[in-house]
């Protein structure tokens, strides 16, 4: 209680550890505040944190080569292995090894068959995959699910705080999908209920709309191609498009494309309206389209969503359970998350 929580930080380590359960079913427990505190780890936590925090750092790392006043010139400092490049080199072959080293183990162990994560699927789907192309899949989604789920929640919970009404909303939903599935076998919400929670889907999607977790997005042509408008791509050309602004323009969205007004996703019979992902990019569109929209849906979906317990944030855990949040200076807000009553979520700036 009273304690400062950084919340897209959680968010983002509880993407982690779940992201690496579906890819290939291992928890590196980053959500664990024994860890966190720098307890006494482990064989088995020591080598999911180091894992963890490699990724990080090389996922953060690479971002910051965009950032270099004279593009391209962090190649000098790669060459000479000094500074970031160098801690970059060993995070990467950090993650390498651990990834490596996992797939190894699946593809002798005798029960892949029968386990359902993806790596174990991919292994059992086929002897001719080589460990580098494994390694880079399972890299892949871990590198796609892991920042992706938790910014769009942070900048969800942060729309709520100044928005009484839509939390009110959501509430109104969730108890009554609630109310219908008590005494069920689930007794709360199981995959089925979280679908049919549709104005939280729009709301998600409306915060997205407005604040996508990937706002700019590009590529480069490795042929010649027209574009539907019969605008010329030559090979080599690199092309990108902003999420951000599309999801602000008024001839996409309308005069209001700046409110956050997560009816305009509502159907008259009350059911969730997809868009186009051609309009609505936040997930990308084509044959490349996000894999993890899905899942990510539901993730964040289950979070918004009161449990009958607690989460395990930590042991001498009252029932009500607030959580300071600061990001960078700039602003603070409280959640509190009441699950006694079954006040699922409360968001209030301060
Ligand atoms: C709110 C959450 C998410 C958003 C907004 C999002 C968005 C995106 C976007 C924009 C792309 C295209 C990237 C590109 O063109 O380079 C993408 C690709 C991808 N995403 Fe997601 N993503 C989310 C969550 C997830 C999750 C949870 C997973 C997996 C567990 C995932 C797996 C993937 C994969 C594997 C690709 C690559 C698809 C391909 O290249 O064929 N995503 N995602």
């Amino acid at each position: 209680m009273g304690r400062v929580v950084d919340l897209q930080d959680v968010l983002e380590r509880f993407a982690f550890d779940n992201v690496c359960k579906v890819s290939f079913d291992l928890d590196p427990g980053c959500l664990n505040p024994e860890l966190e505190e720098g307890a006494a780890r482990d064989e088995e936590s020591s080598f999911s944190t180091t894992f963890a925090e490699a990724f990080r750092n090389a996922t953060f790392l690479s971002a910051q080569r965009f950032r270099y006043a004279i593009p391209r010139s962090w190649k000098i400092i790669k060459l000479f292995d000094i500074g970031s490049e160098r801690s970059l080199r060993e995070s990467i072959s950090t993650v390498h090894e651990f990834a490596d080293q996992i797939i190894h183990s699946r593809k002798k162990d005798k029960q892949t068959i029968e386990k359902q994560d993806l790596l174990s699927r991919f292994v059992a789907s086929s002897d001719n995959y080589s460990e580098k192309f494994l390694r880079d899949i399972v890299i892949s989604f871990l590198l796609a699910g892991r920042e992706t789920t938790s910014s769009a929640l942070s900048w969800f919970f942060w729309i709520l705080s100044s928005r009484p009404d839509v939390k009110a909303k959501i509430l109104d939903e969730i108890r009554s999908i609630r109310a219908k599935n008590i005494g069920s076998e689930t007794n709360g919400y199981d995959f089925e209920a979280l679908k049919e929670m549709n104005y939280l889907h729009a709301a998600i999607s409306e915060s997205m709309r407005l604040y996508p977790p990937v706002p700019v997005n590009a590529a480069w042509a490795m042929k010649d191609d027209v574009l539907p408008d019969g605008t010329l791509v030559k090979a080599g050309w690199f092309i990108s498009y902003n999420s951000f602004a599309m999801g602000r323009m008024e001839a996409n969205w309308g005069k209001d494309c700046m409110d956050y007004r997560p009816e305009r996703w509502i159907d008259s019979d009350g059911t969730f309206r997809q868009e186009s992902p051609f309009k609505f990019t936040a997930f990308h569109a084509g044959p490349r389209m996000c894999l993890g929209k899905e899942m990510a849906y539901i993730q964040m979906k289950s979070i918004v969503t009161p449990r009958e317990t607690a989460p395990a944030i930590s042991n001498n855990l009252t029932p009500t359970l607030s959580l300071w949040i600061k990001n960078g200076g700039e602003y603070n807000f409280q959640l509190s998350r009441n699950n006694l009553d079954f006040q699922p979520l409360e968001v209030n700036r301060r």
